[in-house]
């Protein structure tokens, strides 16, 4: 194994540390030989569940701690960057607008961002790059009326209504009060105006656009929870996939002719990924794969994008877009 190697077990093993959950990982851990390949660090059944793209690079980044990934709101990142240095009193170069990334701003792992006076008066919000990366490459034209079914706390519902601006808007949905709570807060806080909050599940109405950012089993979110990789199981790879394709078919009758439907998870399975969107695509004829955004040096090539968490430096997710004919 190599020293970088060697240091990213290391992390995963202090990190492990901090959690009795984990201390069976460590001791499981212990028992990695120097020359052990890189699959062997994570759950047996996962190798087979990648897509043929995926690289050792990917592995060596899976086993790493990603930086803390903010979104600009309001001012240009490299402002936002400038005046969370000085509040939270960093080295010059800790906090650095992306190169790729518009909004995007890396900060150093485990920053106390929230408490700094730009967190609290909106400047940004805290939001993964490869996140970001998702409604950057879905580019919804501004205007419309979208639906974030899965809005959890919003984090991308108060991306979306910024990127379709005061002629558009998001009505945010989940089943999770306490999410729908937090994002009415992180609403305010952005000073956004274009999001209606909805507590229950939208019915008999149309879209012109809907995410579907469904629950998964959350191996693309393992750098920043460890502790998830001894947690999953394949078992709830195939419960999610299940739950992936009810909340599709819930959704799809609720968008617009002509409209979009986004596709995502933060699973790096390709059950629950490219086979969720070929099975969508067989049993609804009236829906078209439709291209997402070349960008990034990322292509679509026909059953969505796979975004590894070596490409942003961030977490792991998937993301496809259809049309309604
Ligand atoms: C991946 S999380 C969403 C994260 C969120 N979009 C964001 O960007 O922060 C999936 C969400 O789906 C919600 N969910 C679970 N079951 C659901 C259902 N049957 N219908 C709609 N949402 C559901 C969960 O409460 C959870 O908040």
């Amino acid at each position: 194994m190599r020293d970088d190697d060697e240091k990213r077990v290391e992390a995963i093993l202090q990190l492990a540390s901090q959690s009795a959950d984990i201390a069976a990982m460590r001791e499981d851990s212990m028992d990695f030989q120097a020359d052990d390949p890189l699959e062997s660090l994570v759950p047996s059944w996962f190798a087979a569940h990648l897509t043929s793209e995926w690289t050792a690079e990917d592995y060596r980044t899976l086993l790493s701690r990603p930086p803390l990934w903010i979104r600009s709101q309001r001012s240009s990142p490299k402002s936002v960057a400038e005046q969370l240095t000085r509040e939270l009193g960093l080295e010059p170069q800790a906090v650095v607008a992306s190169q790729v990334m518009p909004h995007a701003i890396s900060c150093p792992t485990d920053s106390p961002v929230h408490t700094a006076p730009s967190y609290q008066s909106g400047q940004f919000e805290i939001q993964d790059i490869s996140s970001q990366s998702l409604l950057e490459l879905v580019y919804p034209t501004p205007k419309g009326h979208w639906l974030d079914a899965c809005a959890g706390a919003g984090g991308k519902t108060l991306q979306l209504a910024a990127l379709l601006g005061s002629q558009g808007s998001v009505t945010a949905y989940d089943p999770r009060s306490s999410a729908l709570a937090e994002l009415a807060k992180r609403a305010r806080r952005a000073q956004l105006s274009n999001i209606e909050i909805e507590t229950r599940k939208p019915e008999q109405v149309l879209f012109d656009g809907i995410l579907v950012d469904a629950p998964c089993s959350g191996s693309g979110t393992w750098r920043r929870h460890p502790y998830l990789m001894r947690q999953t199981t394949e078992a709830s790879v195939f419960e999610a996939a299940q739950l992936q394709a009810e909340l599709l078919d819930t959704y799809a009758p609720l968008v617009a002719i002509g409209g979009t439907l986004v596709y995502s998870t933060c699973s790096l399975s390709r059950h629950e990924n490219e086979g969720i969107v070929s099975d969508f695509l067989d049993s609804h004829s009236e829906f078209a794969w439709q291209p997402l955004a070349s960008r990034f040096g990322l292509s679509d090539s026909g059953n969505g994008i796979t975004v590894t968490p070596r490409i942003f430096d961030g977490d792991g997710l998937f993301v496809a877009s259809f049309k309604r004919q």
